[in-house]
């Protein structure tokens, strides 16, 4: 990663502060403006001119691009940076970790300033609402000011065309109902546009994955006070969205990783994947039985639909991030040894459970179906997900 700073200290002022702010005369808010680009070449000129009629003298300024373009866009950005009224760096990286999130986590690690803004590149995020930002921050003593577009004044006026619209509405609807307490009091979680207080940010426990960095802070840094401003997301200046489809799936693992940290959390989404493998078994069964063959046989191959769309969801979604320790041909074998364990377990538990224990047949079978259902999951998890041990090793390797 090359690291530069191509105006370092304009007005005065270093582009990183020093660790220990002078005691007196007490500082203005400072504010460090962090913009993602990918190909923006188009839109630099441009946002740096808005942001530079927009940020008042009083507030001291610093412009960071963390960029992972394949295009001219960090030429363009060296180009223009003595332009500006204010130290513009730009941070190109030369592997695009963890997308957007990751490049504003890049950003936020390298901010000099008390106050970070996070902002597009492509100028749909008006800067002239960065000084709002931190105003209605430091007035409301919030860690967190988001800038969003469904409160009272916000628009989505230039999000391109009704599927995205509907895309975003669903996707914020979602994302508030699984996260209730720690998005209370912000409507608009999808959002890219954000100020926060560099002391509430711990870069360390953040694992950003694409577009929704503000989500990933919000749910794992949790801010003090959450604040929100009004905004009118705007059309692009120039170029297009980088959002893909793909981007939407990456979501929603995202989605599952930042809500399955706790392990009852990881239990109950295993559960849910392992309840829709019902539809691909029975449909198995009766394409299978309707074929003619004889229904035991049909139950044992259907049950292999059942385990086989598991683990796939599984793998996309759930221990998305956990696949390295094991090759995928080991993994898909102990996924399946430990699915069919639990068919041929859960019989012998039920006679053990009646037989031993004195329970009716209705409470054991349901009892057998919890134990395996937990045994299941466990030996998942530890069998399939977690790194081997290495000979001679007390302790497994740390776990991602
Ligand atoms: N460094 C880097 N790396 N920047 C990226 C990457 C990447 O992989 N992907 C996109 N960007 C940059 C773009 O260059 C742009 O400056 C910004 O991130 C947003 O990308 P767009 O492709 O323009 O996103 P959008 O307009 O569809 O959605 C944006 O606005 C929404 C509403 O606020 C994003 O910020 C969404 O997260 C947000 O919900
Ligand atoms: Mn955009």
């Amino acid at each position: 990663m090359s690291h530069e700073s191509t105006v370092p200290g304009a007005l005065g002022r270093p582009a990183v502060r020093p660790s220990k702010p002078p005691a007196v005369p007490p500082e203005p808010a400072a504010v460090t403006i962090v913009v993602p680009t990918f190909n923006e070449s188009g839109n630099i000129r441009q946002l740096l001119r808005r942001t530079a009629e927009s940020v008042p003298a009083r507030l001291p300024c610093e412009v960071v691009f963390v960029d992972d373009s394949t295009d001219d866009t960090p030429d363009v950005i060296r180009a223009a940076a003595p332009d500006c009224p204010f130290p513009v760096t730009v941070l190109h990286r030369d592997e695009p970790v963890g997308g957007l999130g990751g490049a504003v986590v890049e950003g936020i690690r390298a901010a000099g300033a008390d106050w970070i803004v996070v902002m597009d590149g492509d100028c749909q995020h008006p800067p002239s609402l960065v000084p709002e930002l931190v105003a209605t921050g430091e007035r409301t003593k919030a860690g967190l000011v988001v800038a969003s577009r469904y409160t009272r004044g916000g628009s989505r006026a230039g999000l391109a065309g009704g599927y995205r619209v509907a895309v975003s509405r669903a996707a914020t609807w979602l994302t508030k109902a699984l996260f209730p307490r720690r998005l209370r009091g912000i409507s608009d979680p999808m959002s890219g546009f954000f100020a926060i207080r560099r002391a509430e940010v711990t870069a360390d426990a953040l694992k950003p994955l694409g577009y929704k960095i503000l989500l990933e802070l919000a749910v794992r840094d949790r801010p003090g006070t959450v604040a929100e401003v009004p905004f009118v997301f705007e059309e692009r200046f120039a170029g297009e969205s980088k959002s893909t489809a793909r981007e939407g799936l990456r979501f929603l693992r995202h989605l599952v990783g930042l809500r399955t940290a706790a392990p009852l959390a990881r239990m109950i989404v295993f559960g849910l994947i392992g309840l829709s493998g019902f539809v691909p078994n029975l449909a198995a069964l009766w394409a299978l039985t309707a074929a003619g063959m004889h229904y035991l046989p049909a139950e044992i191959v259907a049950n292999q639909f059942g385990v086989a769309w598991n683990f796939l969801l599984l793998e996309r979604l759930l221990f998305h991030d956990r696949r390295r320790h094991r090759h995928w041909a080991d993994r898909t074998l102990r996924f399946a040894l430990i699915a069919n364990a639990d068919l041929v377990l859960r019989i012998p538990l039920i006679a053990l459970l009646v037989a031993q224990f004195g329970l009716a047949v209705l409470p054991a079978t349901a009892l057998a179906l919890v134990i395996t259902f937990v045994l299941r999951f466990a030996g998942t998890e530890a069998l399939v997900y977690l790194p081997r041990r290495r000979r001679g090793d007390r302790h497994p390797r740390q776990v991602s």
